[in-house]
């Protein structure tokens, strides 16, 4: 496994909790960084020290929600106070919502993946980036999904939450460009998650046959490429969207 050099940075990790954030989080530990993770779901925060094998001098696990903007105001200033700095932001929780066409879609259900998946994001950003801007380094990696770029049938409001994601990612590069800020996007194709065995079977084995690699994206090889973008060698790329879709989109 490559190594980034990663010692004195600090990376917030939004719903690191588990799934692809926590190897993320594992990732970045092994590389030297100390890691902020945010997540609602305390049980699994309160695993974290052990889950991960490091001390409270580099871990800050934070009962934090990416959809309310006191909470990311809170866990924003906790970090801060903990480790004086952040250099990385990893916006990485969502949720998917049912799987349902969209003339059948509950109202409140699409309001509420837009609300943690996109509004969320935007508020992390819009918290954590004036911090980067001080002190003229940041690296923004935003995990969208293949679903943002292709549109899944039976998956609306996921996969234009993420497709928002992305002209999100394009908009906030851009305007960071002049510093020396790197804001990207990833776009898994399906990895064994808890999100996504959340949804229906049939579905999940119909993402998977689209896929021409043949099989489902490995929580490591998501890290691999999210570490990569979030690291200082990471200096030219910015605003743009890194495929993980093992070739099932196009472009
Ligand atoms: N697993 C996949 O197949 C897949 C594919 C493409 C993209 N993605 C994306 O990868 C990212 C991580 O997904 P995962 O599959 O690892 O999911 P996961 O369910 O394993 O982990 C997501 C974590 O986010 C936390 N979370 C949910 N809402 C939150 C909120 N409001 N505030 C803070 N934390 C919150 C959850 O408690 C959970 O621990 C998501 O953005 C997801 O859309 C996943």
């Amino acid at each position: 496994m490559n190594q980034y050099d990663f010692k004195d940075r600090v990376a917030i990790i939004t719903g690191g909790g588990q799934g692809i954030g926590f190897t993320v989080a594992q990732r970045l530990l092994a590389s030297g960084a100390k890691v902020s993770i945010w997540d609602i779901d305390q049980p699994l925060l309160d695993k974290l020290p052990a889950n991960l094998g490091v001390g409270d001098d580099r871990l800050l696990a934070l009962n934090a929600n990416i959809s309310e903007e006191d909470s990311i105001g809170t866990a924003v200033a906790e970090t801060i106070r903990k480790f004086g700095r952040i250099d990385v932001l990893i916006n990485n929780a969502a949720i998917v919502g049912p799987n349902a066409a969209t003339w059948e879609y509950p109202i409140k259900a699409f309001s509420d993946v837009v609300q943690v998946g996109l509004i969320g994001t935007f508020m992390v950003c819009r918290a954590v980036v004036p911090h980067m801007i001080a002190q003229n380094y940041g690296r923004v990696v935003n995990v969208s999904s293949v679903a943002g770029k292709e549109g899944n049938p039976k998956a609306p409001a996921y996969s234009s939450m993420k497709a928002a994601v992305l002209a999100l990612t394009k908009s906030l590069g851009k305007e960071l460009a002049d510093y020396n800020i790197a804001v990207n996007a990833v776009t898994p194709a399906v990895a064994k998650t808890t999100l996504a065995l959340s949804q229906d079977p049939a579905f999940l084995q119909m993402i998977v046959s689209k896929i021409p690699r043949g099989r489902m994206l490995e929580l490591s090889e998501a890290a691999s490429m999210i570490c990569w973008l979030a690291s200082e060698e990471n200096s030219f790329t910015t605003a743009a969207t890194f495929d993980l879709s093992g070739g099932r989109a196009t472009y």
